[in-house]
């Protein structure tokens, strides 16, 4: 029997109950996002100025699906019907990312710990529960897929916080993004424990020749003109 299925009495002993002990996380509302309101709706204006490019959308570090689920809605209340392709290891950082931010960028290892308590299939679940269907799950180290097995997308939320794969899919997709597609890095941020995405960032639009444009305090963005 399902929470929902039991009298509204029953639900709200059970809630009342709940709400007395630490399970109070777990039954009230809580901003689970790791952006604010301003970041995603700019993310969804990307969504909307890309809705006539071609090509699917990715979120590439998708980690439990929470945005995912927020610009799936998004889409679908615009009326956008494009795949949606969602990257991640679902098990966290991998060690050749991780060693080089060690290594190379002085980075402490205890600062790059997380995103381990998660699974494809928890992930794909989430879609369901929330009826997204439209949303793709691919299990891989970006640094090594084969993004040009796939159509290059139109709008691309890179977030991977690292510099080893943001620096990555930056090369693999720019040369085969169409015009107009919009890619935002997140985490372009100075002096914090990820700023690995913006030393990706700025080099990658350095070598390029485009123009450097961070809003919203992190989101780093790179236009195909
Ligand atoms: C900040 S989380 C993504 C958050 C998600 N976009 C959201 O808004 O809820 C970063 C994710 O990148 C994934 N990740 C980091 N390095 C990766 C790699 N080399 N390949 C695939 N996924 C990676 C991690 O597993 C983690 O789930």
């Amino acid at each position: 029997m399902n929470f929902q299925d039991l009298p509204v009495q029953a639900r709200a002993l059970l809630k009342d109950l709940a709400f007395r002990t630490p399970m109070a996380r777990w039954v009230a509302h809580r901003w689970q996002y790791n952006f604010s309101p301003s970041q995603l709706g700019f993310l969804c204006s990307c969504l909307d100025r890309t809705r006539d490019v071609p090509g699917p959308v990715f979120e590439v570090g998708c980690f439990a699906g929470v945005t995912t689920v927020f610009l799936n809605k998004h889409m679908s209340a615009e009326g956008m019907e494009k795949p949606y392709y969602a990257f991640d290891t679902f098990g966290g950082f991998v060690e050749a990312d991780v060693a080089f931010e060690s290594d190379r960028r002085g980075k402490q290892r205890s600062q790059l710990q997380g995103f381990t308590d998660n699974r494809k299939e928890w992930f794909d679940a989430t879609m369901a529960l929330n009826g997204v269907t439209r949303t793709r799950s691919v299990q891989a180290d970006v640094n090594t897929f084969d993004f040009g097995s796939l159509d290059a997308p139109s709008f691309c939320l890179l977030d991977v916080d690292l510099y080893r794969p943001v620096r990555s899919v930056l090369e693999a997709l720019y040369d085969r993004l169409p015009s107009g597609a919009i890619v935002v890095v997140d985490d372009c941020k100075d002096a914090v424990a990820f700023d690995g995405a913006l030393q990706a960032y700025r080099e990658f639009i350095g070598l390029h020749g485009l123009p450097e444009r961070i809003v919203h305090g992190k989101l780093g963005v790179i236009e195909k003109p």
